[in-house]
Order: C-alpha cells, then structure tokens, then sequence
C-alpha cells in the first residue's frame, strides 16, 4: 500500500510526518520505506544522521529510504507495491510531474496545514492539480487534511474549517499536530522520531494518536 503525504507550498510538515509516521510503523515491526521525491532528498539527509547514530551504537532501527527523482523510478515502486509494504512518499513543496504522480498511485493522500497564511492560500491551487489527476484517473483518491504545526493556544480553526468545507474535496483527519520543540530536536540527536527522542512528550502523545488514525486508513485499504 502506498500514500502520500503532499502539499505544493513548502513548509506545511510534509517531511516531517513522513519521517515520524515511517519510524513509528517501523517500531510497530512492519514494513515500511519512504520514497522521497523532493529534489533537496530532506528524509535522505534526515536517514543519514540516522544511520550516522545507528553506526555509533544508537539502539534505533534503520529505516529504507529512497530517493526517487524521476517518474520512471517512483512508477517502479508503484507497480511492485503489495499489502505487505506500506510506502510513504514524501512529495516536494512544488506542483511537477513526480508530485502528479505521486497523487495518481496513492491508495490516499494526506495534505497538512499549517496555520501560515502561504500555506493556507496555497491550498486552492494544491486542489486544482489534486482535481487534474481525478480527471486524468477517473477517480477521486482520498484525501485528508491533518492541522500541523498549530500553536497550542489556536482553538478557532474557522478560517481553514471553511477553506477545507468551500473546496469540497477533502476529508479532515481529527488528530491536531501542534507546535512542538521536540520534531527538531530529535532529529538533532541522530535522526530520531519524537516518540524514541522523548517518549512522554507532548509530541509523542500526539503524534501517536495521528499514527493510531493512519493505521486505521492503511487497515481500510488493506482490507477493501
Ligand atoms: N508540528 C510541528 N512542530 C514544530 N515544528 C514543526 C512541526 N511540523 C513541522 N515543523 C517544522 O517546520 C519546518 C518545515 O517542515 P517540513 O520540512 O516537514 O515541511 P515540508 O512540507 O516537508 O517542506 P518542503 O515543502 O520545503 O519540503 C521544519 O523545520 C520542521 O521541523
Ligand atoms: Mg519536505
């Protein structure tokens, strides 16, 4: 099974729920591998501090990276997909033939807001393109918004629950990422997830309720 995490505008956490989600699966004991197709390779640079960590006796477990940069490579992927893989694809801040592609063979996509106005504004044009691949498949794949990188005083969501509702193509997942020190930190002591960072943080709370959601999703592709 294969989903997406993508947004055209840069910055709204793709990356880095693609990271988390990875390595959360991966403590699961499941198979999993991220396929990374934003040309500045984010999760390979990430997976390198990881593997640098893992060779100084860190007791974490490697995680598959790839790093995809072309249609060719990413189709590859696709088409030896199965049940018994979950593939992330973490797709680059920008509209391009990978990100088209990365939509069209996702079994869902997952697109996150931040509460930044570019982020926010730049969702209309994410769904136009979303709607161009509809067409080009004949099929409206899922997609969820998760709010990201919310302040954790932000309780008014009106004006992106209204975007979100006007735009009338997304479901909305109920788990809220807020802002948390923790994503950057552990990743600044060797690639880590923020739940094997500080497993009693906020983060890690509430992060693992997002991971609990998606694995529901995986479970209902996988089932039918
Ligand atoms: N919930 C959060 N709390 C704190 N920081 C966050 C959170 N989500 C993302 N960030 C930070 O925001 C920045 C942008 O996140 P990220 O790189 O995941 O975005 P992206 O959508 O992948 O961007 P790009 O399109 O440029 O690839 C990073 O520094 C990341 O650590
Ligand atoms: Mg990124």
């Amino acid at each position: 099974m294969i989903f997406s995490l993508a947004h055209q505008k840069g910055g709204s956490g793709k990356s880095t729920i693609a990271w988390e989600l990875a390595i959360n699966f991966l403590n699961k004991g499941k198979n999993v591998r991220i396929l990374d197709c934003d040309i500045q390779h984010t999760c390979i640079a990430t997976n390198l501090m990881r593997n640098g960590a893992i060779s100084e006796g860190a007791s974490i477990m490697p995680l598959d990276v790839r790093a995809i940069d072309s249609a060719k490579g990413l189709a590859s992927f696709a088409n030896n997909d199965s049940d018994d893989i979950i593939q992330i694809i973490d797709v680059g801040g920008y509209d391009d033939g990978l990100m088209r592609l990365a939509l069209a063979i996702s079994d869902f996509v997952i697109t996150p807001l931040s509460y930044d106005y570019r982020v926010i504004a730049g969702l209309p044009t994410f769904t136009k393109a979303l709607r161009e691949v509809d067409k080009k498949i004949k099929e409206e794949t899922d997609a969820f918004i998760l709010y990201n990188n919310m302040s954790y005083q932000r309780s008014d969501f009106s004006v992106v629950n209204e975007m979100v509702k006007k735009l009338d193509r997304y479901k909305k997942l109920s788990s809220i990422l807020r802002t948390r020190a923790d994503y950057g930190n552990a990743i600044f002591a060797g690639g880590k997830s923020v739940t094997e960072y500080n497993p009693k943080g906020k983060a890690s709370e509430e992060f693992s309720a997002l991971a609990d959601e998606v694995e529901n999703l995986i479970k209902g592709v996988i089932n039918g």
